[in-house]
């Protein structure tokens, strides 16, 4: 059975019932994207988001239930606001020791968490993987972050990890969940690309494999409108983040939370209470038999989570951006290319034709590994803190030139948005080649 909902079906009726809007929004229910009688605002029986005892106050928990968790909240400002939200909950936490928060944070996050490190003001110290692939991947062995505790003289803030990441490489979130709860410290999970984790048999969503909190991101394998995300608080994780959460997300979010994206988790519910694990199944079925397809005509197909196909192009001597650009000529267009690797990102909303035409469009290929520079797993010494290089004088420069300078807003190439450099540390030579690799032409740099 479908579970109820209740902010669609009032969405719904207002859109049909035709009234005189005499509120926000200012299009009225009318005009140009055909998405507008359903945009509404706070009006009566609508709720609202952060002081819900309506519609949202019975929708919330229908998510909480499908995802297993003490407490799911909604975003409509994508895993972003949640980052944000799970990194104050943590850090507020280890403030009332009274010491500088810090986080061990495993390299290859998303830029949202550089910036809630300003906004909060906390110290990072980097996790880096023993062999470094691409700026995208940061492996974390249990060993690696069990030294790292080690060496920490109290436990920090959290730990956190992004997994899947955007190569769809995935944590041991078990193990490592299993030694930050033994050194006393919480697990924070970036799952923006993993919603639909929880629904394979079994499940692999990281609140089942342990962490104590973690944002996922609708819009990118559930099907929600782009904005839509969930924060997610784990059954065995202290009751104060539970108690705190509302008022973290409220922190971060709009006062004029989309009521299009509330709708659109809302219905996501029923989608996934609605038989939604036996067509991830089916999907994912398919997609292993489109990857061994593409193993058989030559490609280098990486191992992924499971809705994701990751090409390894320099194994075969091809830039993913070459991969991208042929696919582009059959109609198709990727999620993210870069020098070494494509990325598709499909849910069981692609059809099996489309599968079909992806392996006909890549066609067959043949070829020897490009030799790869390899990426430095270290970054420049931190001259000042995050926040502080957030509230300097900063100047936009020629990446060429910004060797020894210190990093202002974090440089990312966008996707993956993964910094290279991080503001308040040193760049590097290795930084500027990387800089050079992905494309970044302008760095924001301290005056
Ligand atoms: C790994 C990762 N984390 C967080 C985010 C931010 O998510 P959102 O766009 O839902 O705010 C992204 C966005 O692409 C991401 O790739």
């Amino acid at each position: 059975m479908p579970v109820s909902t209740p902010v669609l079906d009032f969405v719904n009726h207002y859109a049909q019932f035709q009234g005189i809007r005499m509120h926000m929004p200012g299009h009225k229910g009318r005009a140009f994207l055909g998405c507008e009688p359903l945009d509404i605002t706070e009006i009566k029986g609508a709720d609202a988001l952060y002081e819900a005892d309506g519609t949202l106050l019975e929708s919330a928990p229908n998510a909480s239930a499908l995802f297993g968790s003490a407490r799911t909240l909604y975003s409509t400002e994508g895993s972003s606001q949640c980052i944000r939200a799970m990194l104050y909950l943590a850090v507020s936490r280890a403030r009332q020791t009274g010491s500088r928060p810090l986080v061990l944070a495993a390299r290859n996050v998303h830029r949202t968490f550089v910036y809630a490190a300003a906004l909060l003001d906390f110290d990072v110290r980097w996790l880096w993987p023993p062999v470094r692939s691409s700026i995208c991947a940061c492996e974390v062995t249990p060993e690696t972050l069990e030294k790292a505790l080690d060496d920490l003289p109290c436990p920090p803030a959290c730990v956190y990890l992004t997994s899947p990441d955007y190569l769809g490489s995935m944590a041991d979130i078990a193990s490592l969940a299993a030694i930050c709860h033994a050194h006393g410290t919480l697990l924070v999970v970036d799952n923006a690309h993993g919603a639909y984790l929880r629904f394979l048999s079994p499940s692999l969503h990281p609140l089942d494999l342990g962490a104590d909190m973690c944002c996922d991101s609708a819009h990118k394998t559930l099907p929600a409108l782009t904005g839509a995300a969930y924060l997610h608080i784990g059954k065995n994780a202290p009751r104060e983040l539970v108690d705190n959460a509302k008022a973290a997300m409220a922190l971060f979010g709009s006062t004029s939370p989309s009521y299009l994206i509330m709708a659109s988790l809302d219905g996501c519910n029923a989608y996934l209470s609605d038989h939604y694990a036996e067509h991830l199944s089916d999907m994912v079925r398919r997609i292993d038999e489109t990857k061994a397809a593409l193993s058989a005509a030559g490609y280098a197909v990486l191992p992924s989570d499971p809705l994701r196909i990751a090409i390894d192009a320099a194994a075969r001597g091809m830039t993913g951006t070459l991969l991208a650009d042929r696919l582009r000529e059959h109609g198709i267009e990727c999620e993210f290319a870069d020098p070494d690797a494509l990325v598709l990102m499909l849910t069981p909303e692609n059809t099996p034709d489309e599968l079909t035409r992806l392996v006909a469009a890549l066609g067959t290929c043949e070829g020897s590994p490009r030799e790869r520079m390899p990426l430095p797993n270290s970054c420049g010494k931190q001259a000042v803190t995050i926040r502080e290089a957030f509230f300097a004088a900063h100047e936009l420069i020629d990446a060429k030139d910004s060797l020894g300078r210190i990093c202002g807003a974090p440089t990312v190439g966008c996707p993956p948005a993964i910094p290279i450099a991080v503001s308040g540390e040193v760049i590097t030579r290795d930084a500027v080649d990387l800089f050079k690799r992905y494309g970044v032409d302008k760095v924001d740099v301290l005056k």
